[in-house]
């Protein structure tokens, strides 16, 4: 029986990229049937709201979303529909694989590092964030919980077993941050005996920057905090070439959510160059979530074999070719067996 799915394209080059990277997963013959859902600017055009409650009841049955990027309007008292959607299901692991790729530009070969990065809570929840009434003071809380610290570390340990890496980096500031950090690493260090198996390394968030760019071989998993793991989940995207192919699933217990890390791009939407490659490795990590490991591997095997095989008629401009979007996918599913 087919899987169902909520799949909302998004805007900008998302149902272009949406498109084709649906084409590939109908190619893997994974059985998954889409239901369509708006969120965005095209929600709000058709129906007033940036996140409708008919989306949000689709992502409640299906448990699992494959989303395009979304447009959040600029200065118009919107909250940003990414961390709505975090918060609404509770997605408290933000998971972002970087791994290097052939032809692609980059000033180091052979990474392959995990960020793991708590979604919930922290910095970018902004709690009680207000500006005082003459504009000249701004404030926000930051708030973790053991209970915060420990899921995200557990996710992060658990997942360095299940795909058999060696180490995990437990990165943190408790130096400066003695109360907030403080907790994390104390939480983590905890955790951390709970898994004799897997080497553990602690890491103050500037000196894992340092070292990230100067030695990124010695980096497996990365598990840190929210603002630190954004951070620097964009610096190991930076390692191997930018955000292009950087693929990210937002995981909770009961829902999932896997998307391409970068925006919108409304300067090439509509001209169908857009590389649909990150939202292909985006529905490999779902696949991998969804028990499907052995078709995951299928498809990153293929974007990596047509990416070396370097066909410039059918690969997008952005790694070196001139095809389109759907002669990207074309190639992409040229590799699948
Ligand atoms: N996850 C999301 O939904 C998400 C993430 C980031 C930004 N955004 C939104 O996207 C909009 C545009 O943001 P931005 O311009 O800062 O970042 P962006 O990632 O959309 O674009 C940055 C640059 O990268 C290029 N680019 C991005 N994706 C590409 C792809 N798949 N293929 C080829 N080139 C690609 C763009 O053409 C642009 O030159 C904003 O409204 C922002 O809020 C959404």
């Amino acid at each position: 029986m087919a899987r169902k799915i909520t799949v909302i394209p998004g805007d900008g080059i998302g149902p272009e990229i949406m498109s084709a990277t649906l084409r590939v997963l109908d190619a893997l013959d994974v059985g998954l049937e889409y239901e369509y859902a708006s969120a965005g600017l095209v929600a709000l055009e058709e129906t007033g709201e940036l996140l409708p409650p008919e989306t949000m009841a689709s992502i409640e049955r299906n448990r699992i979303l494959l989303k395009g990027p979304l447009t959040t309007p600029v200065g118009k008292g919107f909250r940003s529909i990414n961390v709505t959607l975090r918060k609404a299901f509770d997605l408290y692991a933000n998971v972002r694989p970087v791994v290097s790729m052939p032809g692609t530009r980059s000033h180091f070969g052979d990474i392959d590092i995990i960020t793991v990065r708590e979604n919930t809570q922290g910095a970018y929840l902004a709690a009680d964030a207000q500006i005082s009434e003459d504009g000249q003071r701004a404030e926000s809380k930051m708030v973790v919980t053991r209970e915060g610290c420990s899921r995200i570390t557990h996710y992060a340990y658990e997942l360095a077993r299940r795909a058999g890496r060696k180490k995990v980096t437990i990165v943190h500031k408790a130096n400066i941050l003695k109360h907030v950090s403080g907790m994390f690493l104390d939480v983590a260090r905890e955790v951390a005996k709970e898994y004799p198996d897997i080497e553990t390394e602690e890491m103050i968030v500037d000196a894992t920057c340092m070292k990230l760019v100067l030695n990124p071989w010695q980096f497996d998993v990365i598990v840190t905090t929210n603002l630190f793991g954004d951070i620097i989940s964009d610096l190991c995207a930076g390692l191997v070439g930018g955000l292009g192919l950087a693929p990210g699933a937002n995981i909770g217990e009961t829902s999932a959510m896997f998307e391409a890390v970068h925006g919108s791009a409304p300067d090439i939407a509509g001209q169908k160059i857009a590389n649909p490659m990150a939202l292909m490795l985006a529905s490999a990590q779902m696949l991998t979530h969804m028990g499907m490991e052995a078709q995951a591997r299928r498809l990153r095997d293929a974007i990596r074999e047509a990416l070396r095989e370097g066909d410039t008629e059918r690969l997008t401009p952005d790694v070196g070719g001139h095809g389109t979007t759907d002669s990207l996918a074309g190639a992409v599913i040229d590799h699948l067996d």
